[in-house]
Parts: C-alpha cells; sequence; structure tokens
C-alpha cells in the first residue's frame, strides 16, 4: 500500500483558448492524448463501478479510505476531461460517437464479464495510466517540451494522481477478491490490446480531420516521438513489463522522484500550474501564470 495516503484535489483548468494542436504543435503527439482524453471519462466510470462491485466486502479501514478517494479522483478526471472534451467537440471531432461506442463496449463486457474479471481489468488499466503517468513526469521524456502550459498541467495532475492511486485497485483485486496471477497477466494483455482498438480509430479520424493522414512525414516523426527509440510508450515499457512478474506490487520501487516532487510543490500553493512548471521545467512559474 502507498506510503502516503490518497488526496482528492479540486482543480479547475481554463482549457477555452488552449489552441487546436496544442502539444508544440504537432499534430500527432496532440492527437495521441486527445484520443485518451476522449475515452477517459467513460473509462474511468467503468473503473469506479468495477471498484464499488467489492467496496461492501472491504473490511481494512485504509483500504477503504483509498477507495473512497480513488472514486473522488477519477469522478474530477472525468469531469476536467469532459470540459476539455467539449472544446475538441467544438474543434469538429465526433466526442459523442466515440464516447457512445465506449459506453456501448463497457455495457456488454460488464453484462458477460465476471466482476472479478471486470476488476483485473481496472487494475491493469491503472497499471497502464500510472506507468504513462510517471514517463510523462520524467524529465527525459521531454513529452510536453513545448506543450501549451495550461494542457502539459493538466495531463501531469492526471498523471500524478494515476500514480498516487495507482495501488488501490491492485489491492482490492489481490486481498478482497482473490485474484491470481493469470487473471490479472491476461487482463494486461487484453487490456493493452483493448486500449488500441478502441482508441487507434479515434485517433486515426482526428488526424484525417486535421489533413495529417496524407503528410506521412509528419505522422512518421509523431509516432517516433511515440514508439520510436526514445519514444515515451517505449521508455515505459520496463515499468510496464513489471506486471507480469509474480508478486509483482505496483509500490515496489517506491514513489517516484517527480512525482514526490510534484505532490511536494502542490501542496505548498495548490497551483497545478505551477507545480507543474516548477516540476517540469525546474522553475517556478509566476503565481499569475
Ligand atoms: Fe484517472
Ligand atoms: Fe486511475
Amino acid at each position: 500500500m502507498n506510503m502516503t495516503p490518497i488526496q482528492p484535489r479540486k482543480v479547475v483548468f481554463d482549457v477555452t483558448a488552449v489552441p487546436r494542436h496544442w502539444n508544440g504543435g504537432d499534430p500527432v503527439l496532440t492527437r495521441f492524448f486527445d484520443a485518451l482524453s476522449v475515452h477517459f471519462p467513460e473509462g474511468e466510470r467503468f473503473f469506479i463501478q468495477s471498484v464499488r462491485n467489492f467496496q461492501d466486502q472491504v473490511r481494512d479501514e485504509r483500504l477503504r479510505d483509498d477507495i473512497r478517494h480513488f472514486i473522488r479522483q477519477e469522478g474530477q478526471h472525468g469531469i476536467v476531461h469532459d470540459r476539455f472534451n467539449q472544446v475538441m467537440a467544438g474543434q469538429g471531432v465526433d466526442v459523442e460517437t466515440a464516447t457512445a461506442n465506449l459506453r456501448r463496449f463497457i455495457r456488454v463486457s460488464q453484462k458477460y464479464l465476471p466482476k472479478k474479471y471486470q476488476l483485473a481489468m481496472t487494475a491493469a488499466f491503472e497499471h497502464f495510466t500510472a506507468t504513462l503517468g510517471e514517463a510523462m513526469l520524467k524529465e527525459d521524456s521531454d513529452m510536453f517540451r513545448d506543450s501549451d502550459p495550461v494542457m502539459r498541467a493538466l495531463f501531469l495532475w492526471h498523471g500524478v494522481e494515476e500514480v498516487e492511486h495507482k495501488a488501490v485497485a491492485y489491492d482490492l483485486y489481490q486481498t478482497v477478491a482473490g485474484g491470481g496471477y493469470v487473471t490479472r497477466v491476461s487482463a494486461l494483455v487484453v487490456g493493452t490490446l483493448m486500449i488500441h482498438l478502441v482508441v487507434a480509430p479515434v485517433f486515426w479520424n482526428m488526424l484525417k480531420m486535421d489533413g495529417v493522414t496524407r503528410q506521412p512525414g509528419v505522422i512518421l516523426r509523431g509516432l517516433n516521438r511515440l514508439y520510436g527509440r526514445r519514444g515515451i510508450l517505449v521508455r515505459m515499457m520496463p515499468e510496464f513489463l513489471d506486471w507480469f512478474r509474480p508478486g509483482f506490487h505496483p509500490w515496489e520501487t517506491g514513489m517516484p522522484e517527480k512525482v514526490a516532487a510534484w505532490l511536494d510543490e502542490y501542496g505548498r500553493h495548490g497551483d497545478p500550474m505551477r507545480a507543474s512548471a516548477a516540476v517540469y521545467d525546474g522553475k517556478p512559474l509566476e503565481a499569475a501564470a
């Protein structure tokens, strides 16, 4: 279990003036995160429900608190991403269809999959979001080097909280749900496949809408920063693959330095923009920004 208690934060980001290609003007790097954002609110509702299915059986006080705070954090993520998703809808992104497709898919999964497997899927997705979150905060990932500061702060805040609550679904699965190794491993394999099958078409449609699909050079350059040798999705692989080790626990490597730094900085003023600037650039941002 985590050493510091999980803390829900009610943050607000003014996303109204965010430029279309907010991540350094790179359509691929922008739309990758945009496509994830489109799916977060529905996905997070599924995570919350999967955890709630077992909530009543939890006797451990600490895990009960963690679950409560996990639910509040994921709820807040949904609210913040929903607001940004509306901005994307204004750009012509078909957020509604993507959301409806995912909702339908989740309903069917909830109907046919055992609750224990739904929780295993949730723990697996949480492993993905936590390792991605950690990778986003590492200085050598430079994922948001030229990003719009609001969007960078939004994703870093989300990333930090994903790390903060990364073991909640896992602990619930291991203890109360009595989950085993094979199910947990299969859930990550299926889940990773699922993320790609669900998110990739939405990602591609956005690029098509932006006219980027006719520019292979732009696509290859962007994909290289995601899936290339130094790309964020390749750099996070060692931590991601730790899941396959029997006896793995999300907190076995301790609190990542940059996440601790963000939490410390945020704790001083409660401003996610300043916390993001301080941790990512290593220099504090003026309070006005
Ligand atoms: Fe989240
Ligand atoms: Fe999460």
